[in-house]
């Protein structure tokens, strides 16, 4: 079968797999294929147990594999084959160096563009879909005609927006498309390449075009706001703990004002995920790097109250279990970022778990997704730590559940047969405000929520 063009993804991740999935699936027309460096991956995507756990993703890679959509590990034949490429390689934040701890490592990105170059035969388009500091379009332009090759290049922006979880989801009903691009008219030619691709599902008004340093920013801001909000909440939540005051009630209120809008103001431990703190980090620098030292420390506040979310729920735990938790035995509910993702980075169920470890306290770890990653995260560390994907048996003997993880799951199980099983006084931290509270503590448990006034029988 013949296809109108040839797509090359590099990076087959979480954002790189499930977007290249929904273009062949929505667009039968064009041959997708999706290539890493990492072999074990790939073989993953190509077996029945994909790499990532996203509701929705099996069907579309069963309905598009080796059909129009192809996983590969040979980058020279993919992008010698291709007519556009998508780079969504890893971005993470860089560990070493100038910037270290804050600015983006550009190390995977670089790579990925000197391969292109080294192997491109004919002309490209280049979409930028990791999520980068403003300005990399630039130096992507610029490894790519600093050969003497007579080949052309133009580079797109088109950021990703979806939220693991719901990704097929996002993919296929997206609030917008972002697409960035140089207003020549070799930038607008691709650019209006890309928008007939999207357009074969999105509806035109919700593809919006821009020029690329736009694009590129666009992302980071939207990831700082979204933030933003978060920890804006989060940070409530303290000052109710000390009034008597119920955060799920303050939130209820400000949320129905029309001007803000009720999403992102669920309480919790605090938030997790690749992208939020390295991207806020990343803006931080880029401001710091402009000379912009005001801006850089406004929002720099959402990732300082994020950590202080973490470190107050432990704080809490200790206080409320009679100031030591040593030789205590805690059942982790949850340890996946969000719900409905088995990916762990970030997850404030890491800083709680290592914390807690260090008040000597016993873990057990429960997730229904997670546990493979978890154990990673945790790895070297093989004291006091049980991973037991069952929640009755994981908590069973424990002095206090912690929920990490807003999992549906835990809202639905028979408390009254965990309360039975647990050491006793039992004590629940519901750190996603999931759970009832009230049936709770009727129960037997002493609860403490986020930002509400604990329920405690003594
Ligand atoms: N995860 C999200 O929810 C999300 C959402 C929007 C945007 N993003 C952005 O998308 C980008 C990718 O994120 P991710 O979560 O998919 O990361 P990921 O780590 O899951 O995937 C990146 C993949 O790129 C591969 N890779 C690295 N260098 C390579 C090279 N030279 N050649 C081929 N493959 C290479 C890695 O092996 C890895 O499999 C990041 O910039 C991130 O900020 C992520």
């Amino acid at each position: 079968m013949t296809f109108k063009k040839n797509i090359l993804c590099i990076g087959a991740g979480y954002v790189g797999g499930p977007t290249m999935a929904t273009i062949a699936y929505k667009c039968p027309q064009y041959k997708v294929t999706v290539v890493d460096i990492d072999s074990e991956r790939i073989a993953q995507w190509n077996s029945d147990n994909l790499p990532i756990y996203e509701p929705g993703l099996d069907e579309i890679v069963k309905t598009t594999r080796d059909r129009n959509l192809f996983f590969d590990t040979d980058i020279k034949r993919g992008v010698k084959g291709s007519d556009i490429i998508f780079v969504s390689v890893n971005t993470p934040t860089k560990t070493f160096g100038a910037g270290a701890g804050m600015a983006a490592d550009l190390q995977y990105w670089e790579k990925t563009a000197r391969q292109i170059r080294e192997y491109a035969q004919s002309h490209k388009i280049i979409v930028e879909k990791s999520t980068l500091p403003v300005k990399t379009a630039l130096a992507m332009e610029r490894i790519l005609t600093s050969s003497d090759n007579e080949i052309s290049f133009e580079v797109l922006s088109n950021p990703e927006f979806l939220a693991e979880g719901t990704a097929i989801k996002d993919l296929e009903y997206p609030d917008r498309v972002l697409i960035g691009s140089r207003e020549t008219a070799s930038g607008l030619k691709a650019r209006d390449e890309l928008v007939e691709i999207y357009a074969n599902w999105v509806p035109r008004e919700r593809i919006i075009t821009s020029n690329i340093w736009s694009s590129e920013l666009s992302k980071l801001v939207a990831n700082a706001f979204l933030a933003q909000r978060i920890s804006s909440i989060n940070s409530i939540t303290a000052l109710c703990e000390k009034t008597d005051a119920d955060i799920i009630e303050v939130a209820r209120a400000v949320g129905m004002d029309s001007r803000l809008g009720s999403k992102f103001l669920d309480a919790s431990v605090g938030f997790g995920g690749s992208c939020f703190k390295k991207d806020i980090l990343n803006l931080v620098y880029l401001c710091r790097h402009y000379g912009l030292e005001e801006v850089a420390d406004y929002w720099e506040g959402i990732v300082r109250i994020n950590d202080y979310q973490k470190e107050r729920f432990v704080l809490k735990m200790l206080s409320a279990m009679f100031n030591t938790l040593a030789g205590k035995k805690i059942c982790l509910f949850g340890f996946a970022f969000k719900a409905n993702t088995g990916d762990t980075r970030e997850s404030p169920a890491i800083f709680i778990a290592k914390r807690l470890l260090e008040e000597k306290a016993e873990l057990v770890i429960t997730d229904p997704k997670a546990l493979k990653n978890a154990m990673m995260d945790l790895y070297g560390i093989h004291e006091n730590i049980r991973y037991v994907e069952d929640p009755y048996e994981a908590s069973a003997g424990c002095d206090a559940i912690a929920v990490m993880t807003e999992w549906e799951l835990y809202a639905n199980l028979d408390f009254e047969k965990i309360y039975r099983s647990m050491g006793k006084p039992a004590f629940i931290f519901d750190g996603r405000n999931i759970l009832d509270h009230t049936r709770l503590f009727e129960i037997g448990f002493n609860v403490f929520p986020i930002g509400k006034p604990a329920l405690t029988h003594f």
